[in-house]
């Protein structure tokens, strides 16, 4: 099981007081990327107006855009929630950047109230994320979000 308390630790100190986005994004897809076993993609989309766009990942080369409610990534957007999804096959309207993924796990980045993005996270394995994955990696966003936007 993954020490998320150590690895929420590790981003922070990645970035806090970091004053350049980019850096930052790719910075923190490098931490996880090194830390999560058994992950065959992580990484952010970020919103601009309501499409989501491709940001800093770790990974092989994904879809540049996803329109407002697609995917997983869109679903996690529009619930304003974390979407733990155990099978890809069985998540209607998945989209498959990789055809080795499994299973995702998609939680949204809030700048203050509004959405701002999300990180994503691909496995070649069903079922790979769990309960515990989830609560883990929201807290480590929660995190992030004070590091990227300290003040807001
Ligand atoms: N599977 C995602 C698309 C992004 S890739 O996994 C990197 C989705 O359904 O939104």
């Amino acid at each position: 099981m993954t020490n998320y308390r150590e690895l929420t630790l590790q981003v922070s100190g990645l970035i806090s007081g970091v004053p350049h986005l980019i850096a930052n994004l790719a910075n923190a897809s490098a931490a996880l990327w090194e830390a999560l076993p058994d992950i065959n993609w992580v990484g952010f989309y970020l919103l601009e107006g309501d499409t989501l766009v491709l940001g800093p990942f770790q990974g092989r080369p994904a879809c540049i855009e996803i329109a407002p409610g697609r995917g997983v990534c869109g679903t996690a957007v529009q619930r304003r929630e974390p979407v733990l999804v155990p099978d890809v096959h069985a998540f209607p309207g998945h989209i498959a950047c990789d055809g080795d993924s499994r299973s995702e796990l998609v939680i949204p980045i809030f700048r203050g109230e509004e959405v701002w993005g999300v990180l994503d996270l691909d496995s070649p394995r069903e079922g790979r994320f769990t309960e515990a994955d989830r609560e883990g990696l929201e807290a480590c966003v929660r995190t992030l979000e004070r590091a990227l936007f300290p003040g807001v």
